[in-house]
């Protein structure tokens, strides 16, 4: 993975380079004796910053031309221009809009805030890699500048740094996700750990792994979901420098399907239930499918032509929080919380703590005209639940009339018990009735049917076998 900056020859020339650019080649040209970078001043701690501001071109980017084209293109590179143009602009905003301390492991005054020298102005390279003296006049493995991928509240390194505070809470609220949570068991096991680590991620991804905690890593000290799993650091054609796009309607290329889509269709060889099926049930391939369910069952929140974002429309969801009192604003929530309907607290910032469902921000519903008004999706979601427990309840009443040996983990069959226990418990799982209310449903009509026909048996409860919900008429 070196092809992203230009090959060199330039070792010999090195000794003698230090602040002229003799190094940089690529096919066409051979850049010489052009100053790479003036000498820093001392209280900067070894930042260097822009080699050319006008154009944009960071010292980095001298040689590490693909990474200077992507970084360009990002909102890090024009924080400076942005901040002077909010007219809000005082000295306690810049720590966040320059190269200094801020996001690497430098402490104390350093780049701009030592020196308030213009080269240090918008989130550079160094913002997030620290100094790059000693590499730039020195550019080899040792000195490589690797930049870390963890973030936390407490952590003086990493995007939290920057991206925290009541109008920016991303890590604030990240880390009380499940995406910041790391357990023991799943990260030591090497078959959970490409959805359960983010390192693993982005070694399952094909992408780099050379960042600060690599060693650590090697150790078997894994790290969470962290910013830079979903982000990319450097850009890229997807929105927010996503790495991948949440507008995809394919589990193997959207960002969040990528992880969430374990196991949504019964593996016959296991007895094993659902497990993350939530892309494949967004989608309407997920469960079992008895004879006579065919084609695929989408519903609105699942197609992108009426839901773009699809998961990330209900799950990072941003809105802002003002005072009921005065109505001045209070608090930017992000989203990164990652829950839909997430509980507010007594200041209406969302959390992730447990709570009654009147209790919860339905805001995510309300946007772009998609449920008129919070209390209208929050009964819609009544709704489609109490269908789903009825439905349930007919099943569980059903199975409990099966033999046991049809549930068997020994013998080679997948019966029809086996099925409707995994349609069940996938329809019993938080959230997927209100992912797909249209195929959940027919899912556990069909495994109905299927019971009693099987195992000739009868209704158990009066519940409706007609269906409620009807896919629109393009699903198929
Ligand atoms: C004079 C050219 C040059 C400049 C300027 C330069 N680098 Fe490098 N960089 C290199 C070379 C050459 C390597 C590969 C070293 C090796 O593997 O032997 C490298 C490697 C790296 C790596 C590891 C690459 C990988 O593929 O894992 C990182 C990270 C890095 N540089 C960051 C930076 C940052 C940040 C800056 C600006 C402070 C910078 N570089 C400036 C030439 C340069
Ligand atoms: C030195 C402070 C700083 C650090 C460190 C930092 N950021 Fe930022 N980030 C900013 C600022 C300031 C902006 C807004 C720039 C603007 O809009 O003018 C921003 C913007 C962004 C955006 C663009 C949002 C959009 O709407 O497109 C993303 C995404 C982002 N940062 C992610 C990250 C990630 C991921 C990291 C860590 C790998 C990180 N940032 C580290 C300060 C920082
Ligand atoms: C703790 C770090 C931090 C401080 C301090 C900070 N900012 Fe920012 N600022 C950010 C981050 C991070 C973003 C990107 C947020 C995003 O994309 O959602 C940002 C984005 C912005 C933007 C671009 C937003 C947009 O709508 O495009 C402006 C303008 C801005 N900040 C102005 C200010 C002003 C004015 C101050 C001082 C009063 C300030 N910032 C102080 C971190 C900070
Ligand atoms: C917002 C923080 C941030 C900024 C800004 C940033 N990087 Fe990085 N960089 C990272 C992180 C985190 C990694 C490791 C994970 C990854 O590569 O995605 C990394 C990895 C790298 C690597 C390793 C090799 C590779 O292919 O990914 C190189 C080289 C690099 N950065 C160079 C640069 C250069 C040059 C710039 C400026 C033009 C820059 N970075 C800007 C955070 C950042
Ligand atoms: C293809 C990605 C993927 C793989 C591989 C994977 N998981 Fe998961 N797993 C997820 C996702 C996504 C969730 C969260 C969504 C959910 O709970 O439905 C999850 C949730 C879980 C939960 C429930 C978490 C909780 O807090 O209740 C457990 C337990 C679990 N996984 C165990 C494992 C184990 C053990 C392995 C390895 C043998 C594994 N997973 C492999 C994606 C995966
Ligand atoms: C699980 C994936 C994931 C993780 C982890 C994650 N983000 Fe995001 N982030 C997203 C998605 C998806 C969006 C875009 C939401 C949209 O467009 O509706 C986003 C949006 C953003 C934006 C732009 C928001 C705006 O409206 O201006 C910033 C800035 C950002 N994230 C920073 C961070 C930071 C900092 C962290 C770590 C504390 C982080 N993200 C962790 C998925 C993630
Ligand atoms: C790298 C894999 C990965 C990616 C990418 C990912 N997730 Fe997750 N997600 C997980 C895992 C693993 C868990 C469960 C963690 C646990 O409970 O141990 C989880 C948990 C969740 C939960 C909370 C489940 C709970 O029980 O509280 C939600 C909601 C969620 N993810 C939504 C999203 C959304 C939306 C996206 C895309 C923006 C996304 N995830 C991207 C792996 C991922
Ligand atoms: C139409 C809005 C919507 C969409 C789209 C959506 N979800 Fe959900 N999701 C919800 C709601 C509502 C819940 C139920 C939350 C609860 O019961 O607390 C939920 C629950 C979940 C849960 C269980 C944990 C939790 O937070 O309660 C996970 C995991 C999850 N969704 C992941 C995803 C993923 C991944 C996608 C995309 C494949 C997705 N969701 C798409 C609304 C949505």
């Amino acid at each position: 993975m070196r092809n992203q900056f230009t090959r060199v020859a330039f070792l010999p020339l090195l000794v003698l380079a230090l602040s002229s650019l003799s190094g940089c080649v690529d096919e066409k040209v051979v850049y010489r004796d052009r100053a790479l970078f003036e000498q820093p001043p001392s209280a900067a701690q070894s930042f260097l910053g822009y080699s050319d501001q006008g154009s944009k071109l960071v010292v980095c980017g001298n040689c590490h031309v693909e990474k200077q084209a992507m970084w360009e293109q990002t909102k890090h590179a024009n924080a400076w221009a942005d901040l002077q143009a909010s007219g809000h602009a005082t000295s306690s905003c810049e720590p966040c809009h320059t190269v200094n301390a801020n996001g690497n492991w430098v402490t104390g005054d350093a780049g701009w805030v030592a020196t308030q020298d213009t080269r240090y102005q918008d989130v550079q390279c160094e913002a997030c890699h620290g100094p790059g003296l000693d590499h730039v006049t020195n550019p080899t493995v040792e000195t490589e500048p690797l930049a870390p991928l963890s973030v936390g509240v407490d952590l003086t390194t990493g995007c939290g740094e920057c991206h925290q505070g009541t109008h920016n809470p991303f890590v604030e609220e990240w880390s009380q996700s499940a995406h910041a949570v790391l357990s023991d068991h799943m990260a030591t096991n090497a078959s959970c750990q490409p959805c359960h680590t983010g390192d693993g991620a982005l070694t399952a991804w094909g992408e780099n792994d050379n960042y600060l905690e690599k060693a650590d890593v090697a150790n078997g000290d894994h790290l969470p979901i962290t910013c830079g799993v979903c982000h990319d650091p450097h850009g890229g054609p997807n929105a927010h420098q996503l790495r991948y796009p949440i507008s995809s309607a394919n589990v193997d290329s959207n960002l969040c399907m990528k992880c969430h889509q374990r196991r949504s269709v019964p593996d016959p060889t296991s007895s094993r239930g659902p497990h993350s099926p939530q892309g494949p049930t967004l989608l309407g391939t997920a469960g079992w499918w008895p004879p006579g369910l065919t084609g695929k069952l989408v519903g609105t929140h699942g197609t992108p032509s009426a839901n773009p974002e699809l998961c990330a429309r209900c799950h990072v969801s941003r809105f802002e929080v003002t005072d009921p009192a005065t109505g001045d604003f209070t608090f930017q929530a992000t989203g990164h919380v990652f829950s839909a309907i997430p509980c507010l607290d007594a200041d209406g910032k969302p959390t992730t703590g447990d709570c009654d469902v009147s209790q919860r921000s339905f805001q995510a519903c309300t946007g772009s005209g998609c449920h008129g008004s919070e209390d209208v999706a929050r009964a819609a979601m009544a709704t489609v639940l109490a269908r789903r427990d009825l439905l349930v309840g007919e099943i569980d009443a059903l199975l409990a009339q099966v033999p046991s040996t049809e549930f068997s983990t020994t013998d080679d069959r997948y019966t029809v018990a086996e099925g409707s226990q995994f349609n069940r418990d996938l329809a019993a799982m938080d959230g997927e009735p209100i992912h797909n209310p249209f195929l959940v449903e027919a899912l556990l009509i069909a495994s109905i049917d299927a019971l009693k026909t099987t195992y000739h048996l009868t209704a158990q409860t009066n519940v409706s076998l007609k269906p409620m919900f009807k896919a629109p008429a393009s699903s198929n």
